[in-house]
């Protein structure tokens, strides 16, 4: 190996080799993450990976031996992972590397959120061409925006929001755009008291929903129902009455048009007397803090921009709030995540 490396910075020039080969480590970085990144899908979406998390000596072999799809697709992908490091092979044995772990705990949820939105990247060049629009010929994969927001908001906006849910001292809970309802579960499991109801306006959430609540409804205290929140139906009569409304980035997807927004929140606080507000949105951050971080939130804003949503300032959400005469009782915004939480009547 040693006379390779002398061969060939004889032939290119020490300076020349070395930059070289650090601009391929550039490059590859963006290069792998690519690739890794539709690797980990493929085996995240078959449930490859929830199966190594909870069996960590996962006889592998015998799993290979009955895999009903193409086994050669599947050893193809796990050696790639075990050659970038997130997967570890020991004979028989698979298992997660020590990274792979990582990937599988608070990143999950951003991948499934970048997974929800591949379609965008996949159409990418007929998007930039025009000859494809986003909510026409391209749409995001509705369940993983569910699960990977669900995933992702646990980890602080919930917890923040179900405090001030529970300050409230509220009992029916109206959750509006529910996504896979991981919020209101959670409130649910933390206060036998409280009953709730989740609407999104897509049947495919609302079916992935219903599945869940086959599994555990909370004794009846957790619904699900598909309905347009800005034509919200009749609500079940044996519901008490709504005394809170929540939502979680739901109302940023309609910020093109904030008098539609106003108009809305000026509508359900008639309909729902004394009703209380807890809405979690994102809050633009400082572009120049954004690009000295690069946070994730760089990516996210892309997904937003691709599918044509908005984000606004907390100066824009207080200004909404404002116009719908909705008065802030409690606010935290979180300038580092770029994510805003407000309790208003
Ligand atoms: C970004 S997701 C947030 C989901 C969830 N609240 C969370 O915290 O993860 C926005 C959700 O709002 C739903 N939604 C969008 N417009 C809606 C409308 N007009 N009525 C009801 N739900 C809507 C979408 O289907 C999607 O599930």
């Amino acid at each position: 190996m040693i006379n390779q490396i002398i061969k060939i910075v004889k032939l290119l020039g020490f300076k020349n080799a070395v930059r070289m080969k650090k601009h391929h480590e550039q490059g590859l970085a963006y290069v792998r993450g690519f690739t890794a990144g539709y690797c980990w899908w493929a085996l995240l979406n078959e449930g490859i990976l929830d199966k190594l998390e909870q069996e960590s000596l996962f006889n592998w072999s015998g799993y290979l031996d009955s895999y009903p799809g193409d086994r050669e697709v599947l050893e193809a992908i796990v050696e790639y992972l075990a050659g970038v490091g997130l997967l570890e092979r020991q004979g028989a044995r698979l298992q997660l590397s020590e990274q792979g772990k990582v990937l599988m705990a608070e990143p999950r949820g951003l991948l499934e959120l970048l997974w929800a939105y591949e379609p965008c990247f996949a159409n990418l060049g007929a998007l930039l061409r025009g000859e494809k629009k986003y909510g026409r010929e391209v749409t995001r994969r509705i369940t993983f925006v569910g699960s990977g927001s669900g995933r992702l908001c646990e980890q602080l906006p919930y917890p923040v929001m179900r405090r001030m849910v529970q300050g409230l001292g509220v009992k029916m809970v109206l959750d509006l755009g529910c996504g896979d309802m991981a919020f209101l579960t959670g409130l649910c499991q933390q206060d036998d008291s409280i009953r709730c109801l989740g609407i999104d306006n897509d049947a495919e959430m609302i079916a992935y929903d219903q599945k869940l609540l086959g599994e555990n409804d909370y004794s009846g205290r957790l619904l699900a129902q598909q309905a347009d929140m800005f034509n919200l139906p009749a609500l079940r009569a044996d519901l008490p009455p709504v005394d809170c409304i929540t939502a979680c980035d739901t109302f940023h997807e309609y910020l093109q048009n904030p008098d539609q927004l106003i108009e809305f929140f000026q509508r359900l606080k008639q309909r729902f007397a004394g009703v209380r507000f807890v809405i979690g949105e994102f809050c633009l951050q400082d572009a120049a803090w954004l690009k000295k971080h690069k946070t994730a939130t760089l990516e996210h804003h892309l997904f937003h921009q691709l599918s044509g949503q908005q984000i606004g300032s907390a100066q824009t959400w207080r200004g909404i709030f404002q116009k719908a005469s909705l008065e802030i009782i409690e606010e935290q915004v979180y300038d580092i995540i770029g994510h805003g939480y407000f309790a208003l009547k």
